[in-house]
């Protein structure tokens, strides 16, 4: 394969710090405004300039945006999601999920999936692994945060992995690793919350705390 030469972007001028600490898991997702091939030329072009083990390169992203498509698709992500709460809570699907939990706005994006505008999924070709492939997918979600398009990483059940690499015909020796919805966002991106870094770093051994610790 050729190797590209890519300049940086001017449609990435968000200050790094402002993406970083904006980019969230944004799950409402506008159906009626399109993202541009251009802007996920970009995004994905972005994704392929992140570290990986020996430049080996292994991430393959499948992108979805015939509408039909979605629909099927999301109908197997619907059916992944709660094959993931049965396995973990013996949930059944339509299970009543309280308000307050982590899992209620998961759950309306699984209803939602089969509406976003786009949807990525990505893969590593054998030779590589997991470490090879989040990194882009960490530049992908950045990069769609700079240029405004919200975006949440998300998992698959076994459960479906057939069926979804039928649809798409994904070659059996390619791995899955995430799926990622992708679209303007209905509502901003707001806050996030996360633990203070004093309480998850340690400072040159386990049972110390960094400078700033109070
Ligand atoms: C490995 C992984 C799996 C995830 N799976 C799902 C998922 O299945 N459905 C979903 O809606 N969000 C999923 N997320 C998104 C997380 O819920 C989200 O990143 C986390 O709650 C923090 O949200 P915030 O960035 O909006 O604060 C996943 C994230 C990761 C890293």
């Amino acid at each position: 394969m050729k190797m590209a030469r890519l300049k940086p972007p001017a449609a990435l001028n968000m200050p790094i710090g402002e993406a970083m600490f904006s980019q969230r898991a944004i799950r409402r997702l506008d159906p009626d405004r399109a993202i541009s091939d251009g802007d996920l030329k970009l995004v994905l072009d972005a994704a392929s300039k992140a570290p990986n083990g020996g430049n080996v390169q292994p991430a393959r992203f499948l992108v979805i945006r015939d509408r039909q498509r979605i629909a099927e698709f999301g109908e197997l992500y619907y059916e992944a999601w709660w094959a993931k709460r049965k396995d973990a809570y013996g949930w059944e699907p339509g299970h009543d999920i309280p308000a307050e939990s982590p899992y209620r706005m998961a759950s309306l994006m699984a209803d939602e999936l089969r509406h976003a505008p786009v949807v990525i999924l990505s893969f590593g070709v054998p030779g590589g692994f997991a470490g090879s492939v989040f990194p882009g997918v960490q530049n992908l979600l950045l990069s769609a945060r700079a240029l405004g398009i919200g975006s949440v990483l998300t998992t698959l059940h076994p459960s479906v992995m057939d069926r979804v690499n039928g649809m798409f015909g994904v070659p059996s020796d390619v791995d899955f690793y995430c799926c990622i919805p992708l679209g303007y966002p209905r509502g901003n991106f707001g806050p996030t919350s996360r633990f203070e870094t004093a309480d998850t770093t340690h400072w040159d051994q386990w049972d110390a705390r960094p400078p700033w610790a109070e």
